[in-house]
């Protein structure tokens, strides 16, 4: 056994998707970083580049997902396709390492890649799922499904939970849901629950009322080993290349002046509302760096060439576009003072971290429920309900200039001192990766 592999041999299987496989990554940046050697399963699609991570072995297995399935928006059908198409591809690729190593000291699996938990069960090899999102999300797909009114009330009794208006997203949830919803939620529900360990991508003191319900409904431990960006801080894990021009831009900047806006690796928006936000970022007359990935607009191979006439010329050296971003390093920029972003959680975690305030505007799945976290919970920002140019304009403004707004950066750096907290050698996340690792080699024996 190698230097490395004194902890054991690590299997990590993982979700081809930018928001789940960047934690991936950094989770096993970390816990190389403990001692266990790595092995990376991952499905053939959005493949990441294995020479910029030489530590870890990479497998790929067939995913056959095609082009029409991905462009259809239907997550669950993905999610499903993706689990039906890679399970006997991966339980083949588990046998061949258990065959060469002659042992795996655990499989640590994205929540959404649930096929592997029954394979790791056929294998007798614990099976540990890393939820990328919020540890609150857990509760959508496994309990409230199965809760009556009463038990849900009674379940959610508590001001951070009511604060969250959970009801309304549980009501959203059982609206008509399809029949790969409903399967994935059961099969997803089973994993979870049948899993060893449970690791989340987040921090204790954000979601403590949430993750003391997790606990109370989940059998397997729970590990909060958050935010994971910044124990594994030089994982770059972008699928797209980030353009560094706009940190020379930034430069250029007075402090806290620039609102940078993204909408995340997946979102997309029509022609009209890129429209309508172009004119409200202009009109904001704040400076601003925008992320206009390609594809985002309505699926539209075109670029900037979708930007109405005129607008280039009335920003000027105001406003700098690019198709990515090195998104972590530029939340950190002094110019930065504000985040208009799609709130996926990895964006979410970020910008918490660097005590930015926020202006929301969510387009599907947990990042409805991450808004009402940032606006409600902990009250870091504001939601833009509608993607029109005078609403852009005003609420950019009470994000960026007015009283609201510092009050808002004043909580989010009381928030980012906190998630320092969790990171110092007794803080949550420390404790909680600790116990961790004791708790894989413990299971491994
Ligand atoms: C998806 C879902 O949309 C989200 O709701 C879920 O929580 C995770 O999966 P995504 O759209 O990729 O997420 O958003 P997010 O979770 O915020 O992850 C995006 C990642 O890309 C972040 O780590 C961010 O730093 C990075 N990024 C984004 C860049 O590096 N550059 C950019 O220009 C934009």
């Amino acid at each position: 056994m190698g230097k490395q592999e004194k902890s054991g041999h690590l299997v990590l299987v993982m979700v081809p998707f930018q928001g789940h496989i960047t934690p991936m990554l950094q989770l096993a940046t970390i816990l190389h970083s403990k001692g266990f050697s790595i092995t990376i399963v991952h499905p053939e699609l959005n493949f990441p580049n294995p020479s910029a991570h030489p530590d870890f072995t990479f497998i790929s297995i067939p995913d056959k997902l095609t082009e029409p399935q991905l462009s259809d928006n239907d997550v669950a059908g993905v999610m499903r396709s993706l689990n039906n198409n890679c399970a006997a591809p991966l339980k083949q690729c588990l046998n061949k390492i258990l065959h060469s190593h002659g042992h795996i000291a655990a499989i640590i699996y994205d929540t959404l890649m649930f096929c592997a938990q029954s394979i790791a069960h056929d294998l007798r090899l614990p099976g540990m799922t890393l939820r990328t999102s919020s540890a609150t999300t857990l509760l959508f797909f496994t309990i409230f499904p199965q809760l009556d009114d009463r038990d849900f009330i009674s379940t959610i009794e508590s001001p951070e939970l009511q604060a969250l208006q959970l009801q309304r997203f549980r009501s959203l949830l059982s609206q008509n849901p399809t029949k790969a919803m409903v399967e994935m939620r059961a099969t997803f529900t089973n994993a979870v629950i049948s899993s060893s360990a449970i690791i989340v991508n987040s921090m204790e003191f954000l979601e403590q009322e949430a993750l003391s319900k997790v606990k109370i409904f989940f059998p397997a431990p729970i590990f909060t080993i958050g935010p994971l960006h910044k124990l594994a801080p030089t994982i770059r894990g972008s699928l797209l290349t980030e353009d560094d021009k706009c940190i020379s831009w930034l430069n250029k900047q007075a402090p806290e002046s620039v609102i940078y806006v993204s909408f995340g690796s997946l979102a997309s928006i029509d022609k009209e509302e890129l429209i309508e936000a172009a004119w409200g970022l202009a009109n904001s007359e704040r400076p601003f760096l925008w992320v206009v990935r390609p594809g985002m607009v309505g699926g539209s191979s075109e670029w900037i060439e979708l930007l109405p006439n005129g607008f280039q010329e009335s920003v000027g050296q105001r406003a700098c576009i690019v198709q990515w971003a090195p998104q972590k390093e530029v939340l950190a920029h002094a110019a930065v003072g504000g985040f208009w972003s799609h709130c996926g959680w990895n964006s979410t975690m970020e910008s918490i971290c660097e005590g930015l305030p926020m202006l929301c505007k969510p387009f599907f799945g947990d990042q409805l429920l991450n808004t009402s976290y940032i606006c409600n919970v902990w009250k870091i920002g504001l939601e833009l309900h509608e993607l029109e140019r005078g609403n852009v304009e005003r609420t950019i403004k009470r994000l960026m200039v007015d009283m609201e707004g510092k009050v808002f950066r004043k909580r989010a750096l009381d928030l980012k001192k906190d998630a320092a907290l969790c990171l110092m050698k007794n803080g949550s996340s420390s404790c909680s990766l600790n116990d961790l690792t004791n708790h894989i080699s413990l299971s491994s024996v």
